[in-house]
């Protein structure tokens, strides 16, 4: 539901637990997914009725230059957290687990996911397969909901320079789908499919009874996420096939700071309605005053 900007800042609104993304699920109601990584755009996001704000660690990409996300630090990552959580009512805040931050052992990742709770998530996400039922059961029962990610990876893809989208055969299919059963069997709610073919993600789609959401995976997916600066066409390093561009906000921010520029140069901003005043009474008072000598 798209609230209006009074409306939406009056409402109390019910948090999206686990149970409401399942059941969007089940009654076969798309999910919708997006990345934030401040309190202004998730306010927008939240607003606007998505299901699930992401803090991907993409946010090592969009805000801070890097050109993958495998630098992407913690300590930035909760900085990132902090200001969704604050602009976020009603979507679950799921916090991007940054490589290095889970993989050394289940005790490292339970460690980085508590700090992620404690700075607002609602869920944590790590990128592998089997790998990690361990890990994802220790998240688990410690009541932390975790949503994996499978398919295209993009920690560890500059290391391995493979082919980007995944399962493009049956073998390579049926080992993403065993990688999906283990990751759904160790308690994970969500998976996200990154660049996986159409065939395959609707496959998984069916047999997991988590929630599928994809990003360049086709439309058989039970929800799509799309990275926040991609879709607004803010970010424009990469343009990958499967973003569809809703706007094109650098356009528009280009132009609004060039005319800015130009207000200022040509002392056309700030005009009169952005100035402040004294009265003329303490105006000739003022001017009294022999400045110079003071
Ligand atoms: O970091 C991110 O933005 C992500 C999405 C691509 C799913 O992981």
């Amino acid at each position: 539901m798209t609230l209006k900007k009074s409306e939406y800042a009056k409402s109390v609104i019910k948090k999206n637990s686990v149970n409401d993304i399942l059941a969007l699920k089940e009654k076969r109601e798309k999910i919708v997914a997006i990345t934030a990584y401040d309190y202004t755009t998730s306010l927008i996001c939240d607003r606007a009725g998505v299901d699930i704000i992401l803090v991907g660690d993409s946010a090592g990409m969009v805000m801070l230059g890097q050109r993958n996300t495998t630098p992407t630090l913690m300590r930035d990552m909760l900085v990132f957290c902090k200001g969704v959580s604050m602009g976020t009512k009603r979507a679950m805040v799921v916090g991007d687990l940054p490589f290095g931050s889970y993989q050394p052992s289940k005790e490292v990742a339970m460690n980085s996911a508590i700090k992620f709770i404690k700075n607002g998530c609602d869920a944590v996400k790590l990128e592998g397969g089997v790998e990690l039922v361990d890990t994802i059961k220790a998240l688990v029962s410690a009541g932390i909901p975790v949503m994996g990610h499978l398919g295209f990876k993009p920690q560890t893809f500059s290391f391995w320079d493979h082919h980007k989208v995944q399962a493009r055969t049956m073998a390579s299919s049926l080992d993403l789908i065993t990688e999906a059963k283990a990751l759904d069997k160790a308690g994970v709610f969500s998976i996200v499919l990154e660049m996986v073919t159409s065939e395959a993600a609707s496959i998984i789609s069916r047999i997991v009874s988590s929630a599928v959401i994809g990003i360049g995976s086709g439309p058989g997916c039970d929800g799509q996420v799309l990275v926040l600066h991609d879709m607004l066409g803010l970010y424009e390093d990469i343009k990958p096939r499967f973003v569809k561009r809703y706007a094109n906000l650098s356009g528009d921010i280009f132009r609004a700071i060039s005319k800015y520029k130009n207000d200022v140069k040509c002392a056309k901003f700030p005009e009169d309605e952005n100035t402040f005043h004294m009265s003329s009474d303490e105006y000739s008072k003022l001017q009294e005053n022999d400045f110079k000598s003071k």
